[in-house]
């Protein structure tokens, strides 16, 4: 194996090269000395791990998303992680989920101890929830949908299969927090629905960092102990668990940049839908239909479009830092050998994997940067 350094992803190493471009970090926290600020009252109160900031960083999900309880903990990851374990998942159970998703969520269910048995998608990125039902065996002890790039999954259909088998559902909503479909918020329709604050998530801190979501009081219990090392008290041991707090500081950086969270999910709404139009007419591409009811964020704005390597190439070489969002689907992934998956077992995941491509549409992106980025497109294709 070659060494493995701690490596920068390139969004945020490679972002100099570009004009218009995926990391908006500087802009986004040009106000940093406010935060600063209100870190120093953590230091001054020695509030250093879950404390006050973590509790009203809970009580702000909770008024977001809506549920009734939410537990911070250290990443997206363990997010999902900690729910499947909370729920019971362990050693040979089955795990349905797609193969069309950031490596996380299959290292999620893996490091829970179970297996993971992909599903394919459908033409919108997501999972098809009519080919969920032939996946399901006596083994199945969860479903790990994930609302792809910020789009929410049908959630009628979603719960409707999970109360028919039994089957409890863990949202990967990492993309799509304030998304939401037929007026059902993404990360309420499960048993527990699981957020990412990675730095460049739709809401996020300086670090790592994630909450679950749950209406269910007795799984909050459960992963309020698994966070915490199974600690009731300072001295008592209810299970062994995890080191997975949110750290007190990103919490106040999360709690900082919340009230901005319309804002910023109404301008990535914004962009994209402009996109959109500025796109329309390019026989070569393909978005997914947009529909009123389906609320999405835009975590990612992705579409399909022929020839993609050479368009990301043509884009990255002028200066727009368009990229592929992922190339490898995950069943096709050197760590999922095992699980004995080939090419041609998920054709809609492996044509989207070789065809999509995606382009910034964050709060920063201005209007003149989103015609420069569809005219490119356009030229590329008229040659
Ligand atoms: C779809 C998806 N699920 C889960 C995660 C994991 O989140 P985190 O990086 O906070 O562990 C990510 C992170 O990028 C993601 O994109």
């Amino acid at each position: 194996m070659n060494k493995i350094n701690n490596f920068l992803p390139n969004q945020y190493d490679q972002d100099q090269l570009f004009s218009v471009k995926h990391n908006y970090l500087s802009e986004q926290f040009s106000d940093y000395k406010t935060i600063l600020s209100k870190i120093e009252t953590v230091i001054v109160n020695n509030d250093f791990t879950l404390g006050r900031e973590v509790d009203q960083f809970e009580k702000n999900i909770t008024n977001i998303v809506g549920t009734k309880h939410c537990v911070a903990v250290g990443s997206g990851t363990d997010a999902i992680r900690l729910s499947l374990i909370a729920l019971g998942i362990k050693q040979g159970d089955e795990v349905i989920t797609t193969p069309y998703t950031f490596h996380a969520t299959i290292g999620a269910i893996v490091t829970a101890g179970a297996k993971p048995v992909f599903v394919d998608i459908e033409d919108d990125f997501n999972i098809n929830t009519q080919k969920i039902i032939s996946a399901i065996t006596h083994k199945t002890k969860a479903i790990v949908p994930v609302h792809w790039a910020g789009r929410p999954i049908e959630p009628l259909k979603l719960s409707e299969i999970s109360s028919k088998y039994s089957i409890p559902i863990v949202e990967d909503a990492c993309h799509a927090i304030m998304a939401h479909r037929d007026g059902i918020k993404a990360g309420t329709i499960g048993h527990t629905g699981c957020f990412s604050l990675h730095p460049l998530k739709n809401l996020n801190a300086w670090g790592d960092g994630g909450f679950i979501c749950t209406d269910d009081t007795s799984i909050c219990e459960k992963l309020r102990l698994l966070r915490n090392h199974g600690l009731e008290s300072r001295d008592s041991c209810n299970i062994f668990g995890f080191n997975s707090r949110l750290d007190t500081i990103q919490a106040v950086v999360a709690n900082h940049l919340i009230s901005s969270l319309p804002h910023i999910t109404k301008m990535r709404i914004k962009n994209a839908l402009l996109l959109d139009e500025k796109l329309e007419g390019i026989k070569q591409i393909r978005t997914p239909i947009r529909d009123p009811k389906i609320h999405e964020v835009f975590h990612l704005y992705c579409f399909q479009a022929e020839n993609r390597d050479a368009l990301v190439s043509f884009l990255n070489s002028r200066g727009i830092d368009a990229k592929k969002h992922y190339p490898i689907p995950m069943h096709l992934q050197k760590a999922a050998k095992y699980l004995g998956y080939k090419k041609g077992d998920f054709p809609i995941a492996e044509k989207l994997a070789d065809s999509t491509i995606s382009l910034p549409v964050h709060e920063f992106i201005i209007p003149e940067q989103l015609d420069q980025m569809a005219e490119l497109v356009r030229s590329f294709y008229n040659g």
